[in-house]
């Protein structure tokens, strides 16, 4: 049985079932929300941070899209639809602070990189980064696994979405 629920997001008014997630939603809207960690035909991790919102009267505090459904969202204090934003202020900054992170440990040396500088994280980073970073210690150094003769990791490069670890672990299910 569905359990349709209407919500707005950027100004934008949408009936959705309500067991989708933010992130769902907001596809359904035609609104973009940047990802790593999430995939449709994966479990949700929600590990990543990239897909942060903003839920108007919710804590004050961004919300990971794709770990929320949409029966999550209460209405306003007389009954208004539930708001969702992805381009606030708050989203913006978060994002920022999100893609700094992730750049932490990770070279930015792409010239060498088998994705030769053309990844999603390069990609989203220049759409949703900030030009600097404050760290200033020495990028965390980690060995490359050892998983037989057919496949290579370059432990550098990870962020730790883990789509890697949950799409080896549906293949053996
Ligand atoms: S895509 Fe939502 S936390 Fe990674």
């Amino acid at each position: 049985m569905s359990d349709m629920r209407k919500i707005i997001i950027d100004d934008r008014e949408i009936q959705i079932d309500g067991a989708m997630t933010l992130i769902q939603a907001c596809e359904q809207a035609g609104v973009e929300v940047p990802r790593f960690c999430y995939h449709e035909r994966l479990t949700i991790a929600g590990n990543c941070r990239m897909c942060l919102v903003e839920v108007v009267g919710g804590p004050p505090k961004p919300a990971a899209s794709c770990a929320m459904q949409v029966r999550d969202l209460r209405p306003g204090p007389e009954g208004q639809l539930p708001v969702v934003k992805t381009n606030s202020p708050m989203v913006k900054k978060a994002r920022e602070g999100v893609m700094e992170f992730l750049l932490i440990n990770h070279p930015l040396d792409c010239p060498i990189c088998d994705q030769g500088g053309e990844c999603d994280l390069q990609d989203q980073a220049m759409v949703y980064g900030v030009d600097f970073s404050r760290f200033r210690e020495p990028k965390r150094a980690s060995d490359d696994l050892d998983l037989g003769p057919l496949v290579e990791t370059h432990m550098t490069r990870c962020i730790s979405c883990t789509r890697c670890v949950r799409f080896t672990q549906r293949l053996l299910v």
